[in-house]
């Protein structure tokens, strides 16, 4: 695969990421197997750039992919490692506690610690905070990012979910600049287009990362409101799309995420190593304007005005 620079960095991406954050399963010996079996088809398939979060499995994600790095002689060098935190669970540590963010600087540098350690290296290539922490004080979150990158803990930082004024907020506190928003972008779920989190992505040369991008062709998008005769007009589209293209719908979708020309980033979670290589189709298909139209028509189930 040929790669992408993120942001204005050095980091030189595959334009397909892959995501690790069903790669542990259930944690039974099965599941371990298959995750590291879908961690060498996309190695093998040239992706080189691997999503993590301290949370995925219960950091079981990030521990299993360490023992696939080992086993299979993926060297450090070659690939690029993504981490993010600021989720914490309800009850963890103690009983009690609520669900909740946390970007405050000590847990932030705890955090990317565990990760370190977890996945046995000595930096992440690009740290994310997950989900903004409505109580954030941008000063002392900015702090903890030149923290981790002045220590070399971290190559370069960005966000995960941030609206555009979550992103100038932290941006204006921090000198060195945020490289890439991770935000969820699929059929259900266009809201980066049209909330200005993409305009937004290209006016500062800040990479757009596209997770659960199949969600809802492949499988329920999270808070799916479509109602089945939306699904019905939609999947018309996209068979007729598909059919056009020779690829499967869930391709077309990888496609049409692609065709913004803020240069999204999609990451394929599949655990299954026919579709994490099928993915690479989608960067192969010459992508109409008129048809990217057509399937928001389809999803809109009206036209733009
Ligand atoms: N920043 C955030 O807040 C956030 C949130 C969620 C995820 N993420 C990141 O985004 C990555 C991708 O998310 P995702 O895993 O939801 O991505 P996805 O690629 O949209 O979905 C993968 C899921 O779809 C299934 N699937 C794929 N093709 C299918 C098909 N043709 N038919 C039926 N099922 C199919 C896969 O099953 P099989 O495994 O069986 O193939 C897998 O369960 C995650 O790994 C994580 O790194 C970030």
């Amino acid at each position: 695969m040929k790669t992408v620079k993120l942001g204005n960095s050095s980091l030189h991406s595959t334009p397909l990421v892959y995501g690790c954050m069903r790669i542990s399963g259930d944690n039974s010996s099965d599941a371990r197997k298959r995750g590291k079996e879908a961690i060498l088809a996309a190695y093998e398939a040239g992706y080189n750039h691997f999503d993590h979060a301290d949370i995925y499995g219960g950091g079981l994600c990030e521990e299993l992919f360490a023992e696939a790095m080992k086993d299979l002689a993926i060297t450090r060098e070659s690939i690029l490692l993504t981490s993010k935190c600021g989720i914490r669970f309800k009850d963890t540590p103690s009983p009690g506690l609520p669900a909740r963010y946390d970007f405050t600087k000590s847990y932030i540098l705890e955090c990317v610690e565990g990760s370190l350690k977890r996945l046995n290296t000595d930096y992440l290539d690009l740290f994310l905070l997950h989900r903004p922490d409505y109580l954030f004080d941008p000063d002392e979150t900015a702090d903890a990012l030149q923290e981790l990158v002045s220590s070399g803990k971290v190559r370069h930082c960005g966000v995960s979910n941030f609206k555009p004024s979550q992103l100038s907020l932290l941006q204006s506190r921090c000198e060195l600049p945020l490289i890439v928003n991770q935000v969820e972008i699929n059929i259900h779920n266009v809201d980066a287009l049209m909330d200005g989190t993409l305009d937004q992505c290209q006016e500062r040369g800040i990479t757009p990362q596209a997770w659960c991008p199949i969600g809802g062709v492949a499988y329920p998008a999270w808070g799916n409101t479509f109602t089945p005769e939306d699904e019905a007009r939609i999947e018309a589209e996209f068979d007729r799309q598909a059919e056009k293209y020779g690829v499967e719908n869930w391709i077309v979708m990888l496609a049409w995420i692609l065709r913004h020309p803020s240069g999204i980033v999609p990451i394929v979670g599949s655990t299954t190593p026919e579709r994490i290589r099928a993915a690479r189709q989608s960067l192969e298909i010459n992508y109409e304007r008129e048809d990217w139209y057509q399937l928001l028509e389809a999803r809109n189930g009206e036209p733009v005005p």
